[in-house]
């Protein structure tokens, strides 16, 4: 059958309905548990799809419809491929059409308006029916605790995946990088669970946050009396790694003194203690993430070129969560359920209002944002539908209403003056910062020298802002 060749990506789900609210309401179902939705309001268009060679794995199909009937849809469609799952739909629901259609080879036969129950188990069992290794959709709480399992819906997040399962199998050292929250330890994880290492550890260590003295003996360890205090031998993360995934994260913030170190160790694959002369042997597979482009680092002279390329065999661009705005809906429902099920609440899902609301924030702390709001309206929930009320994004949202601060969001007369002064002064930050770095073509560095201030102003502002240095790079116009 046409279905998608491995069981890790979403199954993508056809809906012919030409009634725009069956088709919205089956949409946001199958949406909600990780699966993509394409939709076909008639019965010619369904067929065009899916002689087009779309992969589908099921199909919703109602019987009544304006041009093709269901019922020939049905035919055709098992003539182009005769495994495909068919869900007949109708409103006016016999047991004659019910028996007719299934006689037709059609999987089931639903009545609307659905009953949810009815149509969770005939999803779970279509799904089945294409991938039989699969789970069901509707995972449980344990499951929704591994979101490497499922990293999202959109087509980026797909395509990620994608990139995931093509690397994993390999010894590759790969670079993700993405702005912060946006998952990049999770796709880490993913590689590292997808692949033949996966019974080994996977250990992450925070370049970031580890002193530079101390991350050396971290990494690789040190023998007894090495330095002052090192009062026994200590195999470091290299060590405790082998056979599994050693994740270096903010890897930009490796101090430059380690950074050779960590290149012979790449290449030789032995770790010598620090204070050692041993070479010991590690079978290692290295994963480093970073939310600063490290070849902008390599041409600023901060980071080692050879070590950029030696650990670029292969790397990751993780998409803030704005640019991918689809997975906005899963993932709420996903941190739905694992809080619901976490505080024992029973809640249902969140109003349309409360949805909408969700997909037009910016999220600048991206998914670990979304799942703070999630968590703390779950807490909030006094009925059983999570209600706009009980978001309150305010507090993290904060930097971005700035951000894009037009002169219409501090409405003269209405805001504070020193909130219009500080709305005043971020546009014109941001206007010089934009202007600055279009002049370099991107380059930080260059642009901090301009506006006369450090390297470490220019990033974080440019974070803060959300400027674009891909889009300034590629001479596309970004909002000054
Ligand atoms: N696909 C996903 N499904 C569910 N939760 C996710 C997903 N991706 C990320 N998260 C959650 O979002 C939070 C941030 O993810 P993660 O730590 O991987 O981000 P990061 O990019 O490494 O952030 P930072 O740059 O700050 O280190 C975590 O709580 C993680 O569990
Ligand atoms: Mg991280």
């Amino acid at each position: 059958m046409r279905s998608t060749a491995d069981s890790m990506s979403p199954a993508r789900v056809l809906i012919v309905d030409d009634d725009d609210s069956v088709r919205k309401t089956l949409c946001a179902f199958v949406e909600n548990v990780g699966m993509a939705s394409i939709e076909a309001c008639s019965g010619e268009q369904a067929l065009m799809t899916l002689r087009d060679a779309e992969t589908i794995d099921f199909i919703f199909l109602d019987l009544i419809m304006p041009d093709i009937g269901g019922m020939e849809v049905l035919k055709e469609v098992k003539k182009i491929d005769s495994d495909i799952p068919v869900i007949v739909i109708s409103g006016f629901g016999t047991i004659e059409t019910a028996v007719e259609s299934m006689k037709l080879g059609a999987f089931d036969f639903l009545c609307k308006p659905f009953d949810s129950e009815k149509l969770r188990d005939v999803i779970n069992r279509a799904v089945r029916k294409g991938k039989p290794q699969c789970d069901d959709v509707y995972h449980s709480a344990e499951d929704q605790c591994k979101p490497w399992e499922h990293l999202g819906i959109s087509l980026t997040m797909r395509e990620i995946t994608s990139q995931v399962e093509l690397v994993a199998p390999t010894d590759y050292t790969v670079i993700i990088s993405g702005e912060t929250g946006t998952g990049k330890e999770v796709v880490a994880r993913a590689i590292h669970e997808r692949s033949q290492r996966k019974n080994g550890l996977f250990i992450p260590v925070d370049c970031g946050s580890i002193a530079p003295t101390l991350l050396e003996s971290e990494l690789f360890g040190h023998e007894k009396g090495a330095f002052t205090g090192a009062t026994s031998r200590h195999p470091g993360k290299f060590e405790a790694a082998s056979d599994g995934t050693l994740f270096l994260d903010e890897i930009s913030n490796l101090p430059s003194e380690v950074q050779p170190k960590l290149l012979r160790t790449l290449q030789e694959k032995t770790v010598v203690r620090v204070g050692g002369n041993k070479p010991i042997s590690v079978d290692i597979r290295i994963i480093v993430a970073t939310n600063r482009s490290l070849s902008a680092m390599v041409r600023n002279r901060e980071f080692r070129r050879d070590l950029y390329y030696r650990l670029s065999e292969f790397e990751i661009d993780v998409p803030p969560l704005r640019q991918r705005r689809e997975d906005i809906r899963f993932l709420a429902k996903r941190f739905t359920d694992q809080c619901r099920f976490e505080l024992n609440k029973d809640i249902k899902g969140i109003s349309d209002k409360a949805q909408e609301i969700l997909m037009s924030h910016e999220w600048p702390g991206n998914i670990r944002e979304l799942r703070n709001v999630i968590r703390r309206a779950v807490l909030r929930c006094d009925n059983n539908v999570i209600e706009e009320n009980d978001l309150d994004i305010s507090r993290e949202s904060e930097p971005v209403k700035t951000l894009d601060a037009s002169f219409g969001i501090r409405v003269i007369g209405e805001n504070s003056l020193s909130e219009l002064k500080k709305g005043a002064i971020e546009q014109i930050e941001k206007k010089a910062l934009v202007h600055a770095l279009k002049k370099t073509r991107g380059n930080m560095a260059e642009a901090a020298r301009i506006l006369e201030t450090d390297y470490k102003t220019v990033h974080s502002k440019v974070k803060r802002y959300i400027i674009s240095i891909e889009q300034i790079k590629n001479g596309r116009n970004t909002n000054e």
